[in-house]
């Protein structure tokens, strides 16, 4: 009983393979390297393999007798993926096809997937549940969405069973500080804040004043990476237990505006943390917050660090010492 966790030198993938390991699975690590860091695998089996290799994705699921897969390998950026599509339908969407063929090969039938917020689009609801149409507005959110579709096709042709997680914001870091995000560059609100906080950068400009919420600034749903990772070992084992496919939102069902976290990063350093107004950046929906009761209700899911405060200390934490001097 091996996992395969694809994507595992990334921000999420690394938490992810550190707590299956944690709680007693065997996981093997694959990474193409392209934007996560070998320094965050850790002890784990590693190839460093891109997904849309079929032979060499092959060879390590037969090698390793992997009877699972978690992938978290994509690229994850709304702004960069219009800008570049065929990188994103290329590296997300046929690493995903490949990734389902080679595992269709060897009749490895279950996996769970990283998807996204951004395969709904704008929705005019919230918070917003797993059942409205989805429309999505990037290439990313596009790509991500027809992973999930293959999944689905694959699912009814051959019977390989799939989670689909959709990810709302994945903030804070490992509570032991020995992961944490950190892009390359990066794009993130928490990262970019901290960042300022340690004086590696002078401010911090908030994109949009004029949004249609309280203080004028988007609001999003921030979720503990730590509470995001044990929602995957729970859907696995949904699907251990013969349980159907299915798709949950990952998010704590409240939201902060850019405001509001800026003062929450300022009381948990101590810093000033110098901000000016900027204009509104291209694709930002004004609010963004998830229902989270389907995966709590099926997939017994709890949600353990859901506050702000402690999101950013962890995040701060592990910022501290790996960008800082403590
Ligand atoms: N923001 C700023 N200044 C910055 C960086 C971000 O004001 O320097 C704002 C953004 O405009 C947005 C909020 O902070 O209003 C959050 O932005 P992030 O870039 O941290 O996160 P997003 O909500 O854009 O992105 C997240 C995931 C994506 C996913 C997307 C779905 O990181 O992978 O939600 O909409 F696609």
């Amino acid at each position: 009983m091996s996992i395969l966790v694809v994507g595992g030198a990334g921000y999420i993938g690394s938490h992810a393979a550190k707590y299956l390991s944690e709680k007693g699975r065997r996981v093997v690590v694959l990474d193409n390297l392209s934007t996560g860091h070998r320094d965050a695998i850790g002890d784990f089996p590693f190839y460093e393999v891109d997904l849309r290799d079929l032979d060499a994705v092959e060879a390590v699921l037969r090698k390793e007798k992997i009877t699972a897969v978690m992938h978290f390998a994509a690229k994850s950026l709304v702004g960069e993926s219009v800008a570049m599509p065929l990188e994103y339908y290329d590296n997300n969407t046929v690493g995903m096809l490949r990734l389902l063929e080679a595992m269709r090969r060897l009749e490895i039938n279950n996996i769970i997937f990283s998807s996204t917020a951004a395969v709904y689009g704008e929705v005019e609801k919230m918070p917003i549940t797993e059942d409205v149409p989805c429309r999505p507005k990037s290439p990313y959110g596009s790509s991500k969405l027809m992973m999930e579709e293959m999944m689905q096709a694959f699912d009814q042709a051959y019977g390989m069973r799939y989670v689909a997680l959709r990810y709302f914001n994945a903030a804070g870091a490992a509570k032991d500080g020995s992961l944490g995000e950190r892009h390359s560059p990066e794009t993130h609100l928490i990262p970019i804040i901290l960042d300022t906080a340690l004086g590696r950068r002078e401010k911090i400009e908030i994109f949009g004043s004029d949004y249609p919420t309280p203080d004028g600034t988007c609001i999003r749903d921030y979720i503990h990476v730590e509470d995001l990772i044990s929602a995957h070992l729970l859907a696995l084992e949904r699907l251990e237990q013969g349980g159907d496919s299915a798709i949950y939102n990952l998010a704590s069902q409240s939201g902060f505006s850019n405001l509001e976290v800026l003062a929450a990063a300022r009381e948990v350093t101590g810093a000033e943390i110098p901000h000016v107004m900027g204009e509104r950046r291209a694709g930002d929906p004004a609010v963004l917050i998830a229902d989270n009761r389907k995966a709590i209700a099926e997939l017994g899911w709890e949600l353990k660090h859901n506050d702000i405060h402690e999101i950013i200390g962890d995040a701060w934490n592990f910022h501290k010492k790996f960008f800082g001097q403590d």
